[in-house]
């Protein structure tokens, strides 16, 4: 096994809709290739049979692109870190299988990663990087959590949602829209061009949980009423719906995140996850600086899935010796 941790490590994600590979040399990134699945737009969300296949097709030429991006052979690897969960069970069989092959076949360390650990240590892949212990407002696809970051490994839950995720809730009321998914970027573009005038129910929980399911109804029941009095109601109010909806949902976010910031007294704070790509709640994160917050936001390809973020976590573990053994089982949650 190799000592060194300053060697070439090659990082796998495939937990959902995109495969990826990253190759790190120490802690320098040196290529991330995405291959995103578009299979899924006009079917309304990802098909979980029809992502494990594509990831099939996809993971060679990914590793394969990465690889040639960073100028190196496979036999010049030197570590392998692959994410473990949580995801959908079939991608991640994919590329947890495909990874543990290679580590067999090529006598590698082998690292499983937290997808949802490696989204926040994503900040650690570029310059200026937060300090320990930061707050970290973690919203993705499947996942909405406040999280304290005390070290690399050690991330406190100190808030999550009880039902859908941030994600879901701009993926599902995109669907009513009849947006293509992921409808969060399209609900993003077409708000830009809106005027949030539409007032929908904030949803409400004790404490820092979450809750979304509220807001769905809400604008279910509001574009029922709308369209009984004007069936193009949709179509002639789609960018105003899109940024009342947006607003709606950073809103809440935001008061959450500040109301954490308070009850820990932390003013170092971190956005990551798929959502994080959101202009307008990153606009509004980005305000907290008026606040006295020190405040961090991921270049936009670095919020989305990507291998990058599990090589990063891949990294950090490799230099604390954190292997996972070939027997290692994936997880869905
Ligand atoms: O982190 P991610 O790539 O995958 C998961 O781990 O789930 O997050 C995907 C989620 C989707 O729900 C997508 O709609 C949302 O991130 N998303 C956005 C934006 N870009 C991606 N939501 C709002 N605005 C965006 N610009
Ligand atoms: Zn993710």
């Amino acid at each position: 096994m190799e000592k060194s941790r300053n060697g070439y490590l090659l990082a796998i994600e495939s937990s959902c809709d995109d495969s990826s590979a990253a190759i790190f040399k120490g802690r320098q990134l040196l290529s991330n290739i995405i291959s995103s699945q578009l299979d899924h737009r006009d079917l309304g969300g990802v098909v979980p049979e029809l992502a494990s296949r594509k990831h099939l097709e996809n993971i060679q030429p990914v590793v394969e692109q990465a690889l040639k991006k960073a100028g190196i052979g496979k036999s010049e690897l030197k570590a392998i870190a692959y994410t473990q969960g949580p995801g959908l069970l079939g991608s991640l069989l994919v590329g947890a299988g495909y990874a543990k092959g290679l580590a067999l076949s090529h006598q590698l360390p082998l690292i499983g990663i937290h997808h949802m650990e490696a989204h926040v240590l994503a900040h650690f892949i570029e310059d200026p990087h937060p300090r320990y212990p930061f707050l970290c407002l973690l919203v993705s696809g499947g996942h909405t959590q406040l999280v304290i970051m005390h070290d690399a490994f050690e991330m406190e839950v100190v808030g999550k949602t009880i039902d859908d995720a941030a994600g879901e809730a701009f993926d599902k009321t995109g669907k009513i829209l009849g947006l293509p998914y992921p409808a969060g970027p399209e609900i993003d573009r077409l708000a830009q061009k809106g005027k949030a005038r539409f007032k929908f129910t904030t949803p409400s929980v004790d404490g820092l949980n979450f809750s979304f399911s509220g807001l769905k109804t809400s604008i279910l029941y509001f574009l029922r009423d709308e369209k009984k009095k004007n069936p193009d109601f949709i179509e002639q109010n789609l960018t105003d719906i899109c940024a009342s909806v947006q607003k709606t949902i950073v809103d809440y976010l935001l008061l959450q995140l500040e109301k954490a910031m308070e009850q820990y007294g932390l003013d170092r704070v971190a956005i990551a996850g798929g959502v994080s790509a959101n202009s307008e709640l990153r606009r509004r994160v980005q305000g907290l600086k008026n606040i006295g917050a020190e405040v961090f936001i991921l270049p936009m390809k670095y919020c989305v899935d990507n291998a990058g973020m599990i090589g990063m976590a891949g990294v950090f573990k490799w230099e604390k010796e954190m292997y996972t053994t070939l027997d290692a089982p994936v997880f869905t949650k």
